[in-house]
């Protein structure tokens, strides 16, 4: 049953809203459509998103024109080996003429943050932006602060292992609502790209307001999704918890993320209730980045991605899965 339901005028608009930002992204970042749309539903779905790529594929340009897109308050760190916690939050600096501490912000505070080459700093830097992604505040010397609304995080970082950097730990993974690979260009897109820097390279233009996106994130509690469904996500998590190569499947946040994010793609599709196919479609970039496989899977090149893709295929959705 259907507590409340949102009007077909509110769907109308958010999803001509959603339009307009993919096209506003795509005129910055040549690529995929789905890149932005996907950007757009972690957002709805109060998600954080990780890029993975080789350097120069335009992530940074990308998480820039989403945000501007957005119209939100937009920042960016660039993660290093010397990078400190404090250096994220903020710290307390004597102001000499009234002789307090005021607090000098960090770059946390923001809409949209990204944390470029995220592994590029040690596990107690990058463990200051735990407690931000969670909870949507942080703690500087002992004092507790709220962090702005909407609040994102979009983390950079480079496929290939390299020497000095620190592989996320599986709980920081597991903070991170999607994980996109940004991966090359087609030659025909590539073309596009070279023939776009002829001219003045476009400005992400504000299409959204912060306010758009706060009412957006609440319409999504509005959709429905049914028993059926959010078993089917269930099963698709516990077949991944119980596969032989998997070390550590999927977690319950892991669900939860999934379900929000279904939720999100229906509100953005123009839709107030939850299609399987929202869930199989995200089901992939949802979960895959959370499995840790065997060191034997690991070995033989099994990748995350079948995994997802077995379960997809194994785990089949009933609407009549209770009367088993
Ligand atoms: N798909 C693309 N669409 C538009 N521009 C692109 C694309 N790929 C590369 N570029 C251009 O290439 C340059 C590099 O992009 P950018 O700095 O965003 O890459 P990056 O992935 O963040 O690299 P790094 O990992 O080194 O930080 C920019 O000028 C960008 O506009
Ligand atoms: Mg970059």
């Amino acid at each position: 049953m259907r507590k409340h339901s949102l009007s077909p005028e509110i769907l109308g608009q958010v999803g001509q809203m959603a339009r307009g930002v993919i096209e506003e992204v795509g005129r910055a970042y040549i690529g995929p459509e789905d890149v932005g749309e996907l950007l757009l539903t972690a957002l709805v779905g109060r998600g954080h998103v990780l890029l993975e790529g080789v350097p120069g594929v335009a992530k940074t340009t990308l998480a820039k024109a989403f945000s501007a897109t957005i119209g939100c308050r937009y920042r960016r760190i660039q993660f290093t080996p010397d990078l400190l916690p404090a250096d994220i939050t903020g710290t307390y600096v004597l102001n000499p003429r009234e002789g307090s501490f005021a607090l000098r912000e960090g770059p946390i505070f923001a809409n949209v943050v990204l944390g470029d080459e995220i592994n590029r700093a040690p596990a107690k830097t990058q463990s200051a932006l735990l407690e931000a992604m969670q909870e949507n505040q942080v703690t500087i010397e002992g004092e507790t602060r709220p962090l702005d609304a909407p609040f994102m995080v979009i983390a950079t970082q480079n496929p290939i292992e390299q020497e000095g950097t620190y592989p996320l730990p599986e709980a920081q993974i597991d903070r991170f609502l999607m994980k996109l690979n940004i991966g090359y260009p087609s030659t025909r897109d590539e073309r596009r790209i070279l023939q776009s820097y002829a001219g003045p390279s476009p400005e992400g233009r504000a299409i959204l307001s912060p306010d758009d996106i706060l009412r957006m994130q609440d319409f999504a509690r509005y959709i429905h999704i049914e028993d059926e469904l959010c078993d089917y996500i269930i099963a698709l998590s516990s077949f991944t918890r119980s596969h032989g190569r998997v070390l550590l499947g999927a977690s319950p946040r892991a669900s939860l993320s999934l379900m929000y994010a279904a939720r999100g793609r229906a509100l953005l599709h123009g839709r107030d209730f939850v299609l399987p196919d929202d869930v199989k479609r995200l089901a992939p970039i949802v979960l895959g980045h959370r499995l840790v496989l065997t060191p034997d899977a690991e070995l033989d090149g099994t990748t995350r991605g079948q995994i997802i893709r077995e379960a997809l295929e194994k785990v089949s959705y009933r609407r009549d899965v209770s009367a088993t």
